[in-house]
């Protein structure tokens, strides 16, 4: 038995003898959807970096000095969204929760575990798919059909002459001002306050688990990087996939879409 089938192993016995699992997913987790990281190599933040393109501040800045890289990081960013399906990670994940309590706290923005199935998510960073006022209040969810328009739109108006006029008008369905204000995606850029009431509920879940699975991220964003210390100071063991994992009591080195469907039939869900 290699070292990675005794972890599994172990991390199988966890999961059987769990009553209150969170699941807590980071970029890693869409990876293997097509949607790539923020901080490995090609990731997002190389090309896009975060202070122009990830604070209200910086983006307000890049869209009024530099239009045409606002819309091309819109487009950039987009697109694999767009264009993503949940994997096998994800069925597995929707699997647990017929055998478990499962609770998924997500950094992700992409609306993947609930279009899998899952039925109890934390989307503690927000959703590109709920368009909200600047105050938070509703104003509609686009289907990702929808945005793949958009990004299509954006898309021909970056190869054309009439870039801006045409982006501004693709964009209407994201952003743009109604009779109850500026409307945006409900995402969390970097300085603002963590998604309400997800946020709440994480910590609370977090607090009330028996066993933590950590899944594809770098933990390097606060606060939702203090989630593993809440669990673990409220007792409970923490198993991590990642192909970089470092920490954790079980470290599965590996990919999400492998893991996690090995993992769970170990573990007979
Ligand atoms: P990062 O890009 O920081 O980290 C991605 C993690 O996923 C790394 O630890 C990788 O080793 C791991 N990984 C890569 N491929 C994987 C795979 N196929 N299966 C499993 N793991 C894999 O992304 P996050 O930690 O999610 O926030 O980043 C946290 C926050 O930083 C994001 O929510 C976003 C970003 O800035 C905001 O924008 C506010």
């Amino acid at each position: 038995m290699n070292q990675l089938d005794t972890w599994l192993q172990r991390a199988a016995e966890l999961v059987r003898n769990a009553q209150e699992i969170v699941v807590f997913t980071g970029a890693g987790m869409s990876a293997e959807s097509g949607i790539p990281t923020f901080r490995d190599a090609g990731g997002l933040w190389e090309e896009f970096p975060p202070e122009q393109f990830a604070t209200f501040a910086g983006l307000l800045r890049t869209a009024s000095t530099r239009p045409r890289e606002f819309v091309r990081f819109l487009a950039t960013a987009l697109a694999p969204i767009a264009a993503a399906e949940p994997h096998a990670g994800y069925r597995a994940l929707v699997q647990l929760e017929k055998h478990s309590s499962v609770t998924i706290v997500t950094q992700n923005i992409d609306g993947l575990h609930q279009e899998a199935g899952s039925w109890q998510v934390h989307e503690i960073h927000g959703s590109l798919l709920e368009i909200t006022t600047r105050k938070g209040q509703f104003v509609k969810r686009l289907t990702r059909k929808e945005l793949r328009g958009i990004v299509a739109a954006l898309q021909t108006a970056l190869d054309s002459s009439l870039a801006l006029p045409r982006s501004l008008l693709a964009l209407r369905k994201l952003i743009g001002a109604n009779v109850r204000g500026i409307y945006r995606p409900n995402v969390v850029l970097f300085g603002e306050a963590m998604a309400e009431p997800a946020w709440s509920h994480a910590l609370a879940a977090v607090r009330e688990c028996d066993l933590l699975l950590i899944v594809g991220t770098s933990g390097e964003v606060w606060p939702a990087a203090s989630l593993p210390q809440e669990a673990r100071a409220h007792g409970a063991p923490i198993i991590t996939i990642d192909p970089d994992a470092a920490r954790g009591d079980v470290v599965l080195r590996g990919t999400a879409a492998t893991i996690l469907p090995r993992l769970l039939s170990l573990a007979g869900v």
